[in-house]
Formats: structure tokens, sequence, C-alpha cells
């Protein structure tokens, strides 16, 4: 579950690097691993020079241009994952009120236990698609309130939080002196593609990477963009974990943003593809509930049952796995994700059904 007061630890982190692999992994939350080496890559690429690069300036650039701001903005880290941590460190103190969405993503949340927030919830109902519910949040902001904390797309449900809601939260998050935390690791595979927060104005501080969306989890490229004060606060941050990143990797991700089309394709196609997969298999089980899946990677459907049972059977007799709602405060929920090849997901989806039939 949510971990304690400043626990140095994450139970969600923990538990789903320590499962046993299992062919139809539905409990995974990205497309399928993009093999650098089918692009014309040369080791000339990686500056194999043994120098290392601080603040290595092609990288910033590439991931400024991908939105348009300026390399000033952008601060590298190892995945969203160390991206949220810095934000996170740079923008709160111990006893600082911060607002994150629930259901949430444990590892973020964990960390702003760690850092010692003082936190409030703001709910995302299931029969409200998984919407922020943005009158909640008016009345729980206060002077006291820090930051804001939320993921676009949102994980687990998938939900989108449009413009108009987003400057509706940035709003509230000015009225309080307060920033605004987005974590954008699955925003690039909502339909239609939709732009970073970072552009509705200062108080918006984003994370993303190359993982989830683009297969590129092993080379942990993940980023920040935020106003340059607060960047370069990031930056100084991040000499306490580490003199310079591996160079390496820093030059792979440059030669991945110069190919981001290759990488990337094929992508929106297959999960356009799974999502209607997912949709037909909801339709046809009276006993699951779930928005429509539109965007993005992950969906969260409801079953009256015991979803640790159901992961249980499934990991032991069908070779499948889920993410136990539990994970997510809904036990009565399930995770699964919908990035992976067609035809696994689909072999997946049917076995989720045997497991399910089985439980009845
Ligand atoms: C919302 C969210 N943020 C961050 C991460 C981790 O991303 P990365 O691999 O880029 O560190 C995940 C992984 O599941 C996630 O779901």
């Amino acid at each position: 579950m949510i971990a304690g007061r400043g626990a140095m630890q994450s139970d969600y982190m923990h538990w789903a690097k320590t499962q046993r692999p299992v062919r139809f992994a539905l409990s995974s939350s990205e497309v399928p691993h993009f093999r650098l080496d089918s692009l014309p890559l040369s080791l000339s690429d990686l500056d194999l020079d043994g120098a290392s690069h601080p603040r290595y300036a092609p990288l910033r650039q590439a991931i400024g241009g991908k939105y348009g701001v300026s390399p000033e903005s952008v601060v590298a880290a190892d995945g969203t994952s160390m991206a949220n941590f810095l934000a996170m460190a740079t923008l709160i103190e111990p006893g600082d009120e911060v607002i994150f969405e629930q259901p949430c993503y444990e590892p973020m949340f964990a960390t702003a236990r760690f850092l010692g927030a003082d936190i409030k919830r703001v709910i995302r109902r299931a029969e409200d698609d998984f919407r922020l519910d943005l009158g909640q949040l008016a009345k729980i902001a206060t002077d006291r309130t820090r930051l804001i904390a939320l993921t676009n797309l949102h994980n687990p449900s998938g939900a989108l939080t449009s413009e108009e809601d987003l400057r509706a939260i940035g709003d509230i998050a000015e009225a309080c002196g307060a920033h605004v935390l987005v974590d954008e690791v699955y925003l690039d595979s909502a339909v239609p593609p939709r732009t970073t927060a970072a552009l509705l104005g200062p108080q918006f501080v984003v994370t993303n990477s190359l993982t989830k969306v683009y297969g590129l989890s092993g080379l942990r490229c993940g980023w920040i963009l935020a106003e340059p004060e607060l960047a370069e606060r990031m930056w100084r941050l991040n000499d306490l974990f580490g003199v310079n990143r591996a160079h390496q990797a820093e030059a792979l991700a440059c030669f991945a943003f110069a190919h981001l089309d290759e990488v990337r394709a094929g992508n929106a196609e297959r999960l356009a593809v799974n999502r209607r997969l997912f949709n037909d298999f909801i339709t046809s089980r009276p006993d699951l509930e779930c928005m429509e899946a539109k965007h993005g990677i992950t969906a969260f459907p409801r079953w009256a049952g015991d979803a640790e049972r159901l992961d249980a059977l499934l990991r032991a007799n069908y070779d499948t796995s889920i993410v136990p709602g539990r994970w997510f405060e809904m036990p009565e929920h399930f995770r699964i994700g919908l990035g992976g090849a067609t035809d696994m997901l689909e072999e997946g989806l049917e076995r989720i059904g045997a497991a399910l039939d089985e439980l009845r």
C-alpha cells in the first residue's frame, strides 16, 4: 500500500521489480522495447573518448526542441522517476502542504512523503471517468499549499486532463503561490497528441522521459521542464547525487531524438488497435466496468471481486499479470497495460477472462 511518512522506499516499485516474469505481462505499462541498432547507428555516435559532459547541451537542446522551450528550462534526469524526485525536492520542504491526486502513482506519492510533505488528496472518481474534482481542489487548496501533483495522462486510468482543466488547476495554484507538477510520461500517447502543460504558465513544472511511449526505458532519458531559476536549482540539487550522467546514454538519447519518428513508428496505430480490443473485451464482460479507453497505455477496470486473488491466479496458472488496484488505493479495480504486441494483449485478455470465470 502507500508508504508511511518518511519511509525510504516505494513499496509498489519493490513489488513490481520482484515479481516473477510472465509471458502475458499486462502489468507492464510501456510499448514494446525499441532496438536502437535498427537505426543507422555507429560507434562514433557514442563519443567513446571517456569524457563526461556537465549538463550536456545537445541533449538539452533536443529536449527543448521537442517543445519549443529554451534549453535553460530543461533539466536532464534519470527517467521520469528521478525527474519527479528532483522536482519535488526542489519545490517542497518538510511540513509543506502538497495536494496529490487520488488514485495516484505510488512512487511519486512516496517521494512526497519521504520529503516530509503534509499531504491532502484531490479525488478522481471512476464514475466521473477519473476526471479531477476541481471543485474539491479549489476547496482544499490554501495559502499553505506549495504543490499540486498529478499525472497526465492519469496513471492508472489513462484519463486525459483537458487544457481547460489544466488552466483551472494553474489558476488555483497561482492564487495560493503554489506550483503544479504534471508527470507527462504517458502524454505522448494521447489521441490526438497534446502539447505539454509547461507552456501554460510559470507555475507548471513538467516531467517526462523516453520510456513508456518510446520503448527506450533502458536509456533512462528523463527530463524536467521548469522556469530557468527553478531549473538551475534542480541542476544544483542533482550535484548531490552524481557528478554527471553516463555520457554514452546521453549521446544515445540525442541519437534517439534525431530519429524520434522512426523510434515511435507504429506505436500509435498499435495502441489504437489494442484499445479497441480492450474496449470490446469490456463490452463482452458484464462483470467488469470501465470507461472507454480513448488515450494512453493503461486502463483501470472495476471488478466486484478480489483483484489480488485474480492476479495471484493469473500469475500461477495463466502466465499472465495485472496490477492489483490496492497499489492505487482502489482494491476493487485492477490495471491493465495496453502497450504490448497486439497478439500478446489478445491472448492475455482471453486468459484474464478465463481466470475471471474460474473465480466466479
Ligand atoms: C506516472 C509514472 N511516472 C513515472 C514512471 C517511471 O518512469 P521512468 O521509467 O521514466 O522513470 C512511471 C512508471 O510506471 C509512471 O507510471
